[in-house]
Parts: C-alpha cells; structure tokens; sequence
C-alpha cells in the first residue's frame, strides 16, 4: 500500500491517475480519522466499486475539529491496522499528513459555514464543524476527486460539507453512505471503543430510539412533537444516559421542523458515561 505524506504528493497522484486513455478516470476521496471499522469499510468499498483503482483514503486525526476538552489526545490512532483494513476494501493509497502538513505554520485561513455550524453537533461542540469544514475544504482542494464519501452517520457533518462543495464551487460529488450498525443496533464508531460493557449495553438505547422513531413514522405519525415524545420515553427507560440533542430537522438547514416529511432527519447525540455518541435517521 503506498502512503502519502504531502499534499503535493496527493495532488500528483490525483492528476496522474485522472488520466486515462482517452477520457478521464474518476479519481475517489475517503476521509477519515482513522480507527477504521465496518462503517469506514463500506465507503471505502463504495468508492473502490465506483473508481476502481483510483481511491485514495485520508488518516488524519484534525486537531482543529476538537474542543479543548474533548478527546483529541487520546483518539484511538492503529495506523497499520487501518492501511490492512483499507488495501483489503480497496484503497490505492492512504493519504496520512502530519499536523504541520495540513496546518503549516502560522496557519491562519479557516472555513466557516455560518449557521449551519452552530446547529445540532455544532451546537454542543463550538468550532467543531469550523475545524471540519476546513480540513475537508484542504482535502478536497488537495485531492481534486471527483467523488468523495462520506457516512450518513454524521448527518450533520453532510449537510455542513453540501454547503462548503456548492459555496466554494468544488467540483467534487458528495456521495453519502448509510449508516453501518452492529448486529445488535449500535451504529459503528471509532469512540464505541471508550464503552466499558455496561456502557456498550446502555449506549444501545440510541438505536432503540432510533428505531421506535422510525416505527413511529411508518404507523403515519408526522407531528415532530409526537414523534421526539415517542424516542424521549425510549430513553427515560435508560436515566444513566444523559441526552445532548435530540431533534427533528431540515437536513440541508439543519433548521427544527414541526412535521416530518421525506428528507427530514431525526438526530440525537447522548453522553454514555464520558462518551458522546450520536446516533440518526432519515425520514423515508
Ligand atoms: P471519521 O469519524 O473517521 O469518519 C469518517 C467517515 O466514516 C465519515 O464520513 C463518517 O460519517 C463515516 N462513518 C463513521 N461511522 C460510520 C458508520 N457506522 N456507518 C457508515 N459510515 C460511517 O467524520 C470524520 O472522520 C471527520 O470529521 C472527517 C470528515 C474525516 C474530517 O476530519
């Protein structure tokens, strides 16, 4: 597997790849933060059955992304385990930067989407998407893919990313996976690996919500009051979970709307002991 350290690197490769015979080959973005699990997988494979040979997956632990407080120190980092887990699904190259690669010195220029950063995870977390929104921003101006992948897991993260593709008028296509789960409903996480077992038990009832929300809607329910009730009793039977969000949403606006119709996103995020996991679905 050939890694990549420098942006100038990852730009070369994009561009030789790109040219094929004749016409031009699409080239594939996986960004990540490494930790890669099934859920990382998926898109990987999504992108190696769109762009066969031409995928490059990012490992880069975004410093800006976390709060001062927050786990950037200790996020989970098995480099070796993640280029395996990548060459098996289909990856061409692994693009792994060091901070000063993507954030040389004096680094001053930043991405802010405005008001969409403030919403959902942006709210209990100032500056995350800011962080987001900016290492991507890097990524695609670095890579030129012609089509990135992204989970639906981070649903807000979607919509903050839709908005910096159009406002800054890159050429690269969003494409959004869905939400990869463990057998027993847990949606994949690199954190799930901070859950101690009863942890890993109480941290189901995200899913649980997840899934009475959706039973919910398909028994004909549209009022986002009724529904948000119905998930809100899921978890008062779980009193050790304690809720961040929870919200019925625009997914473009990541604006409150008072029915659901097809598009909108239910979202929560709940503290399961000192990790915060965020589990959502889209209305069909
Ligand atoms: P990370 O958390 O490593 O996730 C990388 C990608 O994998 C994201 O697009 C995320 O939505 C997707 N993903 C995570 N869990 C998933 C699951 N269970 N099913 C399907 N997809 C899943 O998201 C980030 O990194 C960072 O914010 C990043 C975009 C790389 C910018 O630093």
């Amino acid at each position: 597997m050939k890694i990549i350290r420098t942006v100038a690197e990852l730009r070369q490769w994009s561009r030789s790849q790109r040219r094929g015979s004749g016409s031009d080959l699409p080239v594939a973005l996986v960004p990540s933060m490494g930790a890669l699990h099934a859920g990382h997988a998926s898109l990987i494979r999504a992108a190696a059955a769109a762009c066969p040979g031409r995928v490059a997956v990012s490992i880069f632990v975004n410093p800006t992304q976390f709060g001062p407080n927050e786990d950037y120190a200790r996020y989970p980092r098995t480099f070796d385990a993640d280029c395996a887990l990548a060459e098996r699904e289909g990856a061409t190259v692994i693009f792994a930067p060091a901070v000063e690669e993507m954030y040389p010195a004096g680094a001053a220029t930043f991405v802010d989407v405005e008001g969409l950063s403030n919403r959902l995870d942006g709210k209990s977390r100032p500056g995350h998407f800011r962080g987001v929104a900016t290492v991507v921003a890097k990524l695609l101006i670095a890579a030129e893919p012609d089509i990135a992948f992204f989970g639906q897991k981070d649903a807000a993260q979607v919509a903050v990313l839709g908005r910096v593709v159009a406002d800054l008028r890159l050429a690269t296509k969003l494409v959004v996976c869905s939400i990869v789960r463990e057998a027993d409903g847990l949606a994949l996480s690199s954190r799930n690996a901070y859950l101690s077992s009863e942890e890993r038990q109480r941290a189901l009832v995200l899913s649980r919500a997840i899934r009475r929300v959706e039973a919910v809607v398909s028994g004909g329910e549209r009022k986002a009051d009724a529904v948000l009730a119905a998930a809100q009793a899921v978890f008062a039977e779980e009193p050790e979970v304690r809720m961040d969000y929870m919200e019925m949403v625009d997914w473009e606006t990541l604006l409150p709307v008072a029915s659901a119709a097809p598009g909108s996103l239910f979202a929560v995020a709940a503290w399961v002991g000192n990790t915060r996991l965020i589990d959502n679905t889209i209305i069909a």
